[in-house]
């Protein structure tokens, strides 16, 4: 398994991952990710990524995929939230692994990457996650992540009222 930044060819598993959100909700209510009411188009996805490369490519966002055989596994990015002057500076992560590749430490290895990556491109970075995604919590926590906040009753799925949970994390400058 390796790890390494977006390139072009990961289109398709990136969509495919995307996707997977779609159909691992039925079996697994407690998917910490939105999951958009209607599935995309694979057109709509290659739009959104074209986005997503003209960002990379503009240094408003670092994305990485943990790759084995071909396949991709899992993806963690950071985007510039905007691009005012007294916003610029920090950006937002978000990361997915897919269902049959959790627990094998490749979350771990994607914060790793994406931060170092995140040197000298973003001061702090700042994440929204559920109150029930333990995982991705002790996982943001063990990258030095805390909490700085509570929106409570700000997720609801099905019946079921969440919190959102914010954390941040300074970045070193590169320096130092
Ligand atoms: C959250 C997520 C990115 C973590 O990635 P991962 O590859 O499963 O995580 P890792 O295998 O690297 O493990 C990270 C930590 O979680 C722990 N962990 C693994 N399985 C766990 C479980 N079932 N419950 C709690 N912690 C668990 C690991 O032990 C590890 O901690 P430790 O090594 O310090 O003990 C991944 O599970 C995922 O994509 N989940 C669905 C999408 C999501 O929730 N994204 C985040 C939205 S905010």
């Amino acid at each position: 398994m390796i790890v390494r930044t977006l390139q072009w060819t990961d289109f398709p598993g990136v969509a495919d991952l995307f996707f997977s959100r779609f159909d691992e909700i039925p079996t697994n209510p407690d998917l910490g990710l939105p999951v958009p009411p209607e599935r995309p188009t694979l057109g709509e996805e290659a739009e959104w990524f074209g986005r997503e490369q003209k960002e990379i490519l503009e240094g408003n966002r670092v994305t990485v995929v943990a790759e084995e055989g071909g396949k991709l596994l899992g993806m963690a990015t950071v985007w510039r939230l905007n691009s005012h002057a007294e916003h610029r500076h920090g950006g937002e992560l978000a990361i997915h692994v897919l269902p049959g590749a959790r627990g094998k430490g490749i979350g771990e290895q994607l914060m790793n990457e994406v931060l170092k990556l995140c040197v000298g491109k973003f001061e702090m970075v700042r994440l929204t996650v559920w109150s029930i995604n333990e995982r991705a919590q002790k996982l943001y926590r063990k990258h030095g992540f805390v909490e700085c906040g509570r929106l409570p009753r700000a997720i609801k799925r099905g019946d079921r009222y969440m919190d959102q949970v914010m954390m941040w994390r300074p970045l070193p400058q590169p320096s130092a």
